[in-house]
């Protein structure tokens, strides 16, 4: 049987206060009602009967933010007496931690400025000489976009910057000169412990300028790419029912609206690789060039795109066409070199090409300095569960419209050596929208990022890679 004992230690209340009752297990098997008198202020009193008194008031509280959310305990706290007499800690915590984390900045910002004077110093006396890390510093400051592995690389190099400043902490005449081996070197010797912020390389690393297939081959065996075809007499059948069979599709994705895009950027010269049969003639404005050449590999395309050309501007005298590869467009002028164009472009044609990378390889030799290469192409997306129906249909894409849809297309642009100065994804990023500069142009005003444009500066160098 349980025993029950009654204590009452407080009987009197002194003006305003509360009884609290509470059943405590004070045994085995025995239940003890204490029943005890707080002040207000709901701080127990040790009394001389219970030298242990309960704090009941913590109690329920903790009661009480036990049945709120997160967010909810996070606000009552905040606006608790308790948060605000400790807030003097608070503010004196966060200004030590602000000063120190401004001095590790202002530090690197005055060993980057020692560094960066050495840089301009060496690229003033001989462009060539600077190294790779060099070049990548230069062309970050000239506003320029990093290709994807550079900027991989660069980020690498940063983080070799900054163990090398530990290591010379106090060695200010230190100047950080990283040859690409001593990079390889380093990253070789990372734990490679996955984690959203190390950059990932693909091995060996490369040097800028030097192609490297390996990717596409490894992508090939891991993204289930089929292998490239020439897809030439696929497209001569299709020519005379593709218009029909791609309308619906576009519209539905309001693809007028990106192919209007694409012609608002040509100007000059301009050469269209893989036309097709013509689907960007209606949003050409002559007014905007001098000159317009259609480029496809299948002969019944072309003709298509003649006629369509001819029913939009009969007027118009300086337009030409040629039957040929992507692939085989240096070699087509190299009768002529003065053959050159201000803007290529080039919509959903790379997918089709046989080797996609020599066809983006043959536009740049073609531009002229200055010019730019506009890309409308689809490929792999952004998005994870995409990608996997990309793979998993790719076949199917193969036989029935002779496309490699999963194609990276940044990643050839990277493989050609092209620089990016534009890029929007659409169609949860299966739909790219690029435009592509040779490495040694420099960037122009209008594709500076929002500072430069409101402050202005001088224009910017070509800057010469290294050898
Ligand atoms: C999907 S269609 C795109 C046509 C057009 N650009 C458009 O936006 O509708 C692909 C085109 O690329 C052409 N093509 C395929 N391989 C080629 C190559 N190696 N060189 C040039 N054109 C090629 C095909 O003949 C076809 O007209």
């Amino acid at each position: 049987m349980l025993a029950v004992s009654r204590r009452v230690t407080a009987a009197v209340p002194i003006g305003i206060g509360r009884v609290v009752a509470r059943p405590v297990l004070t045994g085995a098997g025995s239940v003890s009602l204490l029943c005890r008198y707080y002040s207000k202020s709901s701080k127990p009193e040790p009394s001389r009967s219970n030298p242990f008194p309960i704090d009941t008031a913590h109690v329920r509280e903790k009661h009480e933010n036990a049945k709120l959310s997160r967010y909810q305990r996070w606000a009552k706290y905040l606006e608790s007496e308790k948060f605000k007499k400790s807030m003097t800690k608070y503010y004196i915590g966060g200004f030590i931690a602000m000063c120190i984390s401004l001095y590790y900045y202002m530090r690197d910002r005055y060993y980057e400025d020692i560094q960066l004077k050495h840089v301009r110093a060496k690229y003033e006396a001989d462009p060539s000489s600077l190294l790779e890390y060099e070049y990548l510093m230069m062309k970050k400051l000239n506003n320029e976009r990093l290709r994807p592995k550079e900027e991989k690389k660069w980020k690498i190099y940063q983080m070799m910057r900054k163990e090398f400043r530990r290591k010379n902490l106090l060695n200010k005449d230190a100047i950080f000169e990283p040859t690409p081996e001593q990079l390889d070197e380093w990253y070789q010797k990372q734990p490679r412990i996955s984690s959203r912020k190390t950059p990932v390389l693909d091995q060996p690393i490369d040097k800028p300028d030097v192609v490297d297939d390996t990717k596409q081959e490894s992508d090939k065996k891991t993204a289930n790419i089929v292998p490239a075809e020439d897809t030439t007499s696929f497209y001569e059948e299709k020519a005379e029912a593709y218009d029909n069979e791609i309308k619906w599709e576009e519209r539905a994705i309001l693809m007028g609206r990106r192919r209007s895009w694409l012609m608002s950027q040509i100007q000059g010269d301009v050469l269209e690789v893989a036309c097709g049969t013509g689907r960007n003639i209606p949003y050409l404005n002559t007014e905007d060039i001098n000159s317009i050449t259609f480029l496809d590999s299948s002969a019944k395309m072309v003709e298509l795109a003649v006629k369509k050309f001819q029913s939009y501007y009969p007027k118009f005298k300086k337009v030409g066409y040629t039957v040929g590869k992507a692939e085989d467009l240096v070699d087509l002028v190299k009768d002529n070199k003065s053959i050159q164009y201000d803007t290529i472009i080039e919509t959903f044609g790379l997918c089709a090409h046989e080797d996609p990378v020599k066809a983006l390889k043959n536009m740049k030799e073609l531009l002229k300095p200055g010019g730019r290469i506009v890309l409308l192409e689809h490929g792999r997306s952004t998005w994870g569960f995409i990608n996997n129906h990309l793979d998993f249909r790719s076949e199917h894409r193969m036989k029935t419209w002779a496309c490699r849809w999963n194609l990276d297309i940044l990643d050839l642009v990277d493989s050609a050596g092209l620089d990016i100065t534009y890029e929007k994804r659409v169609h949860l990023g299966t739909t790219y929208m690029l435009i592509c500069k040779r490495p040694e142009d420099p960037i122009n005003q209008s594709e500076k990022p929002f500072i430069n444009k409101l402050f202005g500066s001088a224009p910017p160098k070509p800057i010469e890679k290294s050898k």
